[in-house]
């Protein structure tokens, strides 16, 4: 299988504090991996870098075979690389429709993008229910299915998700949780951040540990250790 994405050696920080102390982790085409983690240790950090928000200080990205490291946001995505939005300011005076129409602008998102729409409609029934509704006028998960709807109409050849279902209801959160598996069988190639180790094992076929700006370990879902191993690993002494 061919490498989408190589990053070597990744530091990167704000001001001179650095989070990031040499991050090495791949993926290749028609992969979903998982990252997970203790609050604070960098995997948000790590994503931002990847997607231009944040420059490395050193260390390297690679996309399909692309140098991308400290490329503009703008060019990331374009390129195919999309992180969906976090936050609840995002969306303002236009309609649910609307914002996902605008957001297939990129001349690759462009062509194809009815369909797409359809396919966005039909992994989430709530959004097109509400298609003429004012999108800042949604619930936190309806939010939430906007920000991966607008990311799916990029035409994402890699989409990045941080924590998509944090701070929801059981319910809601088993409804994004079952859509994201279903972008994951379409073969999009996914990077996850969630802290529930469990679904991200459904998911995923390998995760990452990241712990203190580093990966602790590397799981991979054919010889994973079972559930309380994993605890165990991430929790340390704390588990007991
Ligand atoms: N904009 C910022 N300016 C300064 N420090 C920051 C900024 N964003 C994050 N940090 C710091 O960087 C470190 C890593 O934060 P980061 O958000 O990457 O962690 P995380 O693993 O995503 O945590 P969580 O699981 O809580 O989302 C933390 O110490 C945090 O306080
Ligand atoms: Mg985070």
């Amino acid at each position: 299988m061919s490498r989408l994405l190589d990053v070597t050696d990744l530091r990167a920080g704000y001001g001179t504090v650095p989070v990031l102390h040499g991050i090495d982790i791949h993926l290749d085409a028609g992969e979903a991996i998982g990252l997970f983690g203790p609050n604070g240790h960098g995997k948000t950090t790590l994503l931002h870098t990847i997607s231009g928000l944040l420059r490395p200080s050193t260390g390297k990205i690679s996309f399909d075979g692309q140098d991308i490291t400290g490329a503009k946001p703008s060019a990331i995505v374009a390129a195919g690389l999309v992180q969906a939005q976090q936050g609840n300011t995002l969306f303002g005076d236009m309609g649910v429709e609307e914002t996902l129409e605008l957001s297939a602008f990129s001349p690759r998102a462009r062509d194809g993008w009815k369909q797409r729409l359809e396919e966005v409609h039909t992994l989430f029934p709530r959004l097109a229910e509400r298609r003429r509704q004012r999108a800042k006028t949604l619930s936190g998960g309806e939010r939430q299915m906007l920000s991966i709807g607008c990311a799916m109409m990029c035409n994402p050849r890699l989409l990045i998700l941080d924590e998509p279902t944090l701070g929801l209801s059981p319910r809601l959160k088993g409804e994004l949780r079952e859509a994201i598996g279903e972008i994951a069988k379409k073969g999009v190639p996914l990077i996850v951040v969630e802290q529930d180790v469990e679904f991200l094992l459904a998911l995923s076929d390998r995760l990452y540990l990241v712990e203190q700006g580093e990966v602790a370990s590397e799981i991979d879902k054919a010889n994973a250790p079972d559930h309380q191993e994993i605890m165990d690993m991430y929790f340390g002494e704390q588990a007991h």
